[in-house]
């Protein structure tokens, strides 16, 4: 089977895209596939050779041309964060040129990928989460209101991006505009969200032997104020695998994750975010294209879980194809 693993994007992500398509590289089993580095960038769509050479896509239907042979694909691997590839675009195009993917459809993807829309279209289930206020880019900002309703500190947030690109905790008032601004360079919608004072927790679930099953739970011990850029991919965070939360804890939060994935209905592997205010799970965010890395965490629950990751890259693959 020619695998192409997508990877890059025309986010902030990018560069944390690549790292994550070159683990799943290295660890698709060369018996079974022939896989295809496929960067995607918004300057060009290209296959990369081992030794450097560069191959256009023919985006009309996803194909390469290597010395005057076409390749086609049996399956894309998504490893792509950020737009265009966790946010539904990106499956909507596969979906229309028939080619299986890893990744959940364009719906999912979208859905999950827009915090306002994934959060307000749980939360009539019964899911927690935190209060927050909506601003699209242009309008005008309240603060009084702002404060009013989320209080402070507070999250400003992108509502589409990821690996924190665009948050900032604000503690003063007099802080807020500039938060604002900053989320805005990354989206034009951003999402401000009251502080949950409580035990951060990584969920990942997966399909595996063709059964939903949530991995062993990674507790968030940043050492930064929080969980941002530098706590996930510099090291300036402690990441505890099992969490250390109670037999409680562990129920409830289990038992949302696996319903939102099965309600959603996702695919593959994802990783949900949560906070614990007491018993109660409450929901950040749903990562459907989760980081790769040698940082990142869903690599290390299912190594936890002993999943190797040839394991479960493999999987990913064979629930796509199915
Ligand atoms: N958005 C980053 C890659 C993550 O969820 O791991
Ligand atoms: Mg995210």
């Amino acid at each position: 089977k020619n695998i192409a693993i997508i990877m890059g994007g025309y986010s902030s992500e990018y560069e944390i895209s690549i790292k994550s398509g070159n683990v799943v590289y290295q660890h698709l089993d060369k018996t079974r596939y022939r896989s295809y580095r496929v960067i995607i960038s918004s300057e060009k769509w290209v296959y990369l050779a081992n030794d450097g050479t560069e191959f256009p896509i023919d985006k009309s239907d996803f194909s390469i041309e290597i010395h005057n042979k076409k390749v086609n694909f049996d399956c894309v691997f998504n490893a792509i964060h950020g737009t265009p590839g966790e946010d539904g675009i990106l499956q909507a195009y596969f979906e229309l040129l028939n080619i299986p993917q890893t990744s959940c459809n364009h719906y999912q993807a979208a859905l999950t990928f827009n915090k306002r829309d994934l959060l307000s279209t749980l939360k009539p289930y019964g899911i927690k989460c935190a209060t927050s206020y909506y601003l699209n880019l242009g309008e005008p900002i309240d603060e009084d209101e702002i404060i009013k309703t989320v209080g402070l500190p507070c999250f400003v947030k992108a509502n589409r991006a990821g690996s924190s690109y665009g948050i900032s905790k604000v503690y003063e008032r007099e802080n807020l505009k500039a938060a604002i601004a900053n989320a805005f360079t990354e989206d034009n919608e951003i999402i401000i969200e009251s502080f949950l004072d409580g035990t951060e927790v990584s969920v990942g679930v997966i399909t595996y032997n063709n059964e939903v099953t949530v991995l062993p739970i990674t507790e968030i011990v940043s050492e930064n104020d929080f969980f941002d850029y530098e706590a996930k991919y510099q090291g300036k965070s402690q990441e505890i695998t099992p969490a250390r939360i109670t037999k409680t804890q562990e129920a409830n939060v289990v038992r949302w994750a696996e319903y939102i994935y099965k309600t959603l209905g996702l695919k593959g592997y994802t990783r949900s975010e949560f906070i614990f205010i007491e018993d109660i799970p409450y929901l950040l965010e749903v990562n459907t294209t989760p980081g790769l890395t040698e940082e990142s965490i869903l690599p290390k629950q299912a190594k936890a879980a002993g999943i190797s990751l040839e394991k479960l890259f493999g999987s990913a693959i064979d629930e796509a194809l199915r």
